[in-house]
């Protein structure tokens, strides 16, 4: 069934708006110092479009580790250290209260202090450094541009799939940042890139089937944050338990009863899902890094 809904969201989301994309990052990565890519903290993995890794080359990296009002602290830690032992400069965000930005500017011209000083050795004190801001759609690109600008430089809330041509943005003498060119997809390259971006709200999840997300975000409660079951839905999960299974329990403790003995696992599902998007589960990171 799921290959069915898959097919249906790749005819949804994939109409030629990843070449474009690729193509814009291709014809303008040359006139850019840095790639700077912005992710859910959340969802480092499923929130990266991999095709970044090719098309930045050997361009300096900064990631924007974005939403750590939402994810759980200690993983985001864990994270920055897996993508700094890698190679990256890791920045950590919360775009929406502006969190985190002032480390941004510092944070690129440490990245690139290498090209500064060669600059300053060829008498181009003062020139633009240039970074490209990339990042799959709704992960927080122009709230952050907003925030980093100090001004509307770009308009946040943009319906996915709505193209916006390139965009140069002054930050300051130094620096000017070149937003996303085209829309760039994350890769749906399984059904649990899928699940996480539409359980994090990152793409619609009508799409999908909510019981089943519900059923998987069940399962990574009962293997991350099996306190948060406890906590909120005062029952201790069975660990033989499949995911239906685990809806089925919280439905019981709910009263979400559909007839005599039989529960309301869909009406179960939406409430988990609804109430992690309300933040009443905690801070919950859904993906942890194989460190
Ligand atoms: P995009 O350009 O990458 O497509 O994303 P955009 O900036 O439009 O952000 C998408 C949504 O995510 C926005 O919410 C924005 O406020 C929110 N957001 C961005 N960064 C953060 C963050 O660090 N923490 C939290 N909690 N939210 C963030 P929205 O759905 O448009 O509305 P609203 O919730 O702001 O009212």
């Amino acid at each position: 069934m799921m290959e069915n809904v898959y097919e249906k969201m790749n005819i949804q989301w994939f109409p030629g708006h990843m070449t474009k994309a690729q193509r814009m990052i291709e014809d303008n990565i040359k006139m850019v110092d840095a790639v700077c890519e912005i992710v859910d903290a959340r969802i480092p993995y499923s929130s990266r479009n991999p095709d970044i890794d090719r098309l930045s080359g050997d361009k300096p990296r900064l990631i924007i580790l974005n939403r750590i009002d939402l994810a759980d602290p200690k993983v985001t830690q864990r994270w920055k250290k897996y993508y700094q032992s890698r190679g990256f400069s890791v920045l950590e965000t919360d775009a929406k209260s502006g969190k985190g930005i002032s480390g941004f500017v510092p944070a690129v011209r440490e990245l690139l202090s290498d090209k500064l000083k060669e600059y300053e050795a060829k008498g181009q004190i003062g020139r633009t450094l240039r970074v490209m801001i990339l990042g799959i759609p709704n992960v927080g690109k122009s709230t952050f541009i907003n925030k980093v600008a100090g001004r509307k430089a770009a308009i946040a809330g943009d319906k996915p799939g709505v193209t916006r041509g390139k965009q140069w943005i002054n930050i300051d003498a130094g620096l000017d940042l070149l937003d996303t060119p085209g829309i760039l997809w994350p890769k749906f390259d399984s059904q649990e890139v899928g699940e996480m971006l539409a359980i994090t709200n990152a793409i619609k999840a009508d799409v999908l089937d909510k019981e089943t997300l519900g059923a998987n975000f069940m399962l990574r409660l009962r293997a991350y944050y099996p306190e948060a079951l406890k906590e909120r839905y005062k029952f201790e999960p069975d660990p033989e338990a499949n995911g239906f299974e685990l809806l089925e329990q919280a439905a019981k403790k709910r009263g979400f009863l559909v007839s005599r003995g039989e529960y309301d696992i869909e009406r179960m599902a939406n409430t988990v899902l609804n109430e992690y998007h309300e933040g009443k589960l905690g801070r919950l990171s859904l993906e942890m890094p194989n460190d």
